[in-house]
């Protein structure tokens, strides 16, 4: 652990646009660093971003997303620090779905639900990285093949990821795919983020602003009712920014289940390449600014209500409840087996196109 912390550091005392990679334990990682001084640390393993550091208002560069010291920890990662999921994030109910009047069986790795892809979905599996760079940018781009069958799901699937840091402060993730016959994929990223910059700190403080009206409520299981359901005069209606804590245990069905927010945010009710504003958050102590834009139609706010202090995370800090909190980019939660919700549906005559960038300021 040491040594690999060493051979990121020295990665990390060179700047300039040449992009690099280091080998550790067998396993490659990539180091993004932009003109001022932004640095992305990224493993080719579960394309797991390990290392968020930017600036607060003083300058100071700080650490902002929650992971583990070692890559060795990695491989249990119960709570998806910094991976990519895949091929479907976010819940299937009964881990079933129907395609062409096939029914296809999912791992139900979350109680009776198929959860974040499945047993080993796209955060534990090794992907092939290649540094790109470009004018005003340096990345990698990450690519894996999910054979036909891998994890229950129908046909060969060819993905590639790019993460992209560029001279504007901004992360930009591309997902490309193709399927070899019909299937379904709802892939994202499950960073989580603490802007303070202070390991096993609480979130509340940090003020969020979602530019949503509606929102899918879920059941007790975290499934979708179906619904497409106003916020209007709910806690959870985040159209002028709040204090992520001020409304989080209020006397509401859905804060009930979610043991706080876990839920899918409506951007748009149809697949489109269309770029919108989705959130914003702010932390006034160190006064960094996180927006986020993407061209998916949804966005689940999740509040780490499931970490409850087990998992040692970097320097050792426990990550108790609520000290991260992920957006996570995504088509709807069960689309497959809601006829409402936007389709996840992939043909093999189409190419799968989403892209999602978070930018980072100081305000
Ligand atoms: C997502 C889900 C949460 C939880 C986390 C992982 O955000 O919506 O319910 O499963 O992943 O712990």
């Amino acid at each position: 652990m040491e040594r690999e912390n060493k051979v990121a550091s020295q990665f990390a005392l060179s700047k300039g646009f040449e992009n690099r990679h280091c080998e550790i334990l067998g396993m490659r990682e990539f180091i993004l660093s932009n003109a001022n001084g932004i640095r992305i640390r990224i493993a080719e393993y579960g394309g797991i971003v390990r290392e968020i550091n930017v600036p607060d208002r003083q300058g100071l560069f700080e650490d902002i997303v929650l992971g583990f010291d070692s890559m060795e920890a990695y491989k249990q990662n119960p709570a998806y620090f910094g991976a990519l999921i895949g091929r479907y994030g976010n819940r299937i109910a009964h881990g079933r779905f129907d395609l062409d009047g096939v029914t296809y069986e999912l791992a139900k790795n979350d109680g009776e639900n198929h959860l974040h892809g499945g047993e080993k979905g796209f955060g534990s599996v090794l992907w092939d990285g290649e540094g790109i760079s470009g004018e005003g940018f340096e990345g990698v781009e990450l690519r894996y093949r999910s054979e036909d069958g891998e994890e229950g799901y129908p046909g060969a699937l060819d993905i590639s990821v790019t993460y992209r840091l560029t001279d504007e402060n901004e992360w930009i993730i591309d997902y490309l795919a193709t399927a070899d016959r019909p299937t379904i994929l709802n892939p994202t990223q499950h960073s989580y983020f603490n802007l303070t910059g202070k390991a096993g700190s609480s979130i509340l403080e940090h003020g969020i602003q979602i530019n949503a009206s509606h929102y899918t409520p879920v059941d007790s299981n975290l499934i979708p009712t179906g619904e497409i359901a106003a916020l209007d005069e709910t806690p959870l209606d985040f159209r002028a920014s709040k204090a992520i804590g001020a409304r989080i245990n209020a006397q509401h069905p859905q804060l009930e289940r979610g043991k706080g927010y876990d839920h899918n945010f409506v951007l748009k009710r149809a697949v489109s390449e269309e770029l919108v504003q989705a959130a914003e958050v702010y932390e006034p102590i160190s006064g960094r600014l996180m927006e986020v834009l993407t061209t998916s139609p949804g966005v689940q706010f999740y509040t780490g209500n499931f970490l409850d202090g087990s998992l040692q995370g970097k320097s050792g800090v426990a990550y108790g409840v609520r000290s991260g909190f992920c957006l996570e980019t995504q088509l709807f939660p069960d689309s497959p087996n809601q006829v409402n919700f936007p389709s996840a549906r992939l043909n093999p005559t189409e190419e799968f196109k989403s892209s999602t960038l978070y930018r980072f300021s100081t305000r």
